[in-house]
């Protein structure tokens, strides 16, 4: 299916569009959304924090999280979403991976059945810079639900920047897998700046595969992108 690329000037415009996707959603009966992190929905959870959206009847799923990290760490992604989201727009659940279960297979089987039981109506995604989605590396069978990722040293490097020293950066995260996401009654997909610019090209207009996580979104039937002018230069 062809996806709805949504082209705005930088990405506080897209924070609107993408709030606009939610009231649209919300207003259709969405009650469970899949989150993301990172500093690509920054402007749209800002967006829906200044709106009247009411979630807190709702159920949010997040998509990722490091191994290894307390919820109170601040880089964890429990952290990320209680300080940019949930503080000011609570929801009934909030489902975030616990990043301090050791027991991997044990975390994986919680989380699909999380997943399973509440079925996500709108999911909202950033972008890695190498096409990845959640933690969703090049290589990811897209068969596979929730798992624990290696992250690659790309992904290390880029998300170095929030942490004191490379080496304090998470090696492993669980993550839903592409099933986990495809399965989403809806997606919306943000990405900002150039250096996105490359994945977006490859996410839209590339072959589906496993080398571009991203790109078996064109397989999905209901995908918003909203892109700003420098992700959507190579388009
Ligand atoms: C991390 C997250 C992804 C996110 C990506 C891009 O790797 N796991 O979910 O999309 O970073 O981050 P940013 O939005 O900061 O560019």
């Amino acid at each position: 299916a062809k996806m709805n690329v949504i082209v705005v000037k930088d990405r506080l415009e897209g924070g609107q569009q993408g709030y606009q996707v939610f009231k649209e959603a919300y207003e259709n009966g969405a009650k469970v959304y899949g989150l993301a992190t990172g500093s690509t929905p920054v402007t749209t959870y800002d967006a829906i924090i200044k709106s009247d959206l009411d979630f807190s009847q709702m159920t949010s799923i997040n998509l990722d999280e490091y191994v290894g990290l307390e919820p109170t760490h601040p880089q964890s992604y429990h952290y990320f979403m209680q300080t940019h989201l949930f503080d000011q727009k609570p929801f009934a659940q909030s489902y975030v991976p616990n990043g301090m279960n050791a027991d991997a297979a044990d975390e994986m089987a919680r989380y699909d059945q999380i997943i399973a039981d509440n079925p996500i109506d709108l999911q909202i995604l950033g972008l890695g810079q190498n096409g990845h989605i959640g933690f969703n590396e090049p290589g990811t069978d897209p068969a596979m639900g929730t798992h624990k990722v290696t992250l690659t040293e790309s992904t290390i490097k880029a998300n170095a920047r929030f942490f004191e020293h490379e080496t304090d950066v998470p090696r492993y995260a669980y993550s839903m897998g592409i099933a986990s996401i495809m399965k989403s009654h809806q997606i919306l997909l943000e990405a900002y700046g150039e250096e996105k610019a490359a994945a977006v090209k490859a996410m839209i207009e590339g072959p589906v595969t496993t080398d571009v996580p991203a790109s078996f979104l064109q397989n999905h039937n209901h995908v918003t992108v909203i892109l700003d002018e420098a992700s959507a230069s190579l388009l």
